[in-house]
């Protein structure tokens, strides 16, 4: 499967390594420019190219990008994609560094905003593990701490495909509905950047309140701040316990 990545900042450099790691040919793309991936290439053997080259001819594209920066993608950019590339979105949306936007301050999930601006649907995972977690808790399949992760999107094929490219790369997954239901992995949900394991993810994907969403994402943004620097299991030990009393 030949996987294409645009973005390559903190999350998404952790993303190639996994893939590479697990065998994928993966091609690069930055805002930046193919001359400033020279190093991450030598590493680890991902191809870096432009924006324009990087959709082109891929099974798997994944969009990686902070959510303000998907408008400044060249208009019709997924046209040059194949009509069968699964595009993913890793992104979520956050206030503070991407500005407002309206539509999903009214409601709108973050991917579903995404299909709007790039005119594709997209599948939703991997936004929701900090790129700590995505480095070193991957396991192998059938261990009994395996980190899960949540997969929303509208076409269940796309999704059984993803779900094994994450088996693949250390990690369980759950699936967690369509697109429109997707804000049950979004920031301030009890499974993001939780670390859940499969059975907990199931259970808590169930439980989660849609109103509290925005109280608990600046929570979960000011505990991240204080643990930054801190290991993933601290780290999300500190998301835990913004739900322990609610779970
Ligand atoms: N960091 C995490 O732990 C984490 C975990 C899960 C999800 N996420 C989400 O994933 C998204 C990316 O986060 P991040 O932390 O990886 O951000 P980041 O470190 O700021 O990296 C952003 C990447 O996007 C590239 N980029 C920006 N505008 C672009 C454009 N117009 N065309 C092509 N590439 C462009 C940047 O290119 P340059 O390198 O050339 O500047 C950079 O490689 C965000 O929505 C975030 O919320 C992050």
């Amino acid at each position: 499967m030949n996987i294409g990545m645009i973005g390559t900042g903190d999350i998404g450099e952790v993303i190639i390594r996994k893939l590479r790691d697990a065998g994928y040919p993966v091609k690069m793309a930055n805002a930046r420019g193919p001359e400033s991936l020279k190093d991450l290439a030598a590493n680890t053997g991902a191809i870096p190219v432009s924006v324009e080259q990087v959709v082109q001819d891929v099974d798997m594209l994944f969009i990686v990008v902070p959510q303000k920066a998907i408008p400044e993608l060249p208009k019709g950019l997924l046209k040059k994609a194949k009509k069968e590339t699964i595009v993913i979105d890793v992104g979520n949306y956050y206030s503070w560094r991407d500005g407002r936007i309206d539509e999903i301050e009214s409601g709108l999930t973050d991917s579903a905003w995404v299909e709007k601006q790039i005119g594709r649907p997209v599948i939703k995972v991997l936004n929701s593990i900090g790129s700590k977690s995505l480095a070193g808790a991957g396991r192998l399949h059938g261990s009994r701490d395996r980190v899960a992760l949540p997969i929303s999107g509208d076409n269940p094929k796309a999704k059984e495909t993803v779900a094994q490219l994450i088996d693949r790369i250390g990690f369980d997954s759950v699936d967690a509905g369509t697109i429109a239901e997707s804000w049950r992995q979004q920031p301030g949900s009890p499974v993001y950047c939780v670390n859940p394991t499969k059975e907990e993810l199931q259970q808590w994907l169930k439980n989660v309140d849609r109103s509290s969403l925005i109280t608990n994402k600046e929570k979960g943004t000011k505990a991240y701040r204080a643990v930054e620097n801190a290991d993933y299991q601290t780290q999300a030990n500190a998301f835990r316990s913004l739900f322990n009393e609610k779970k």
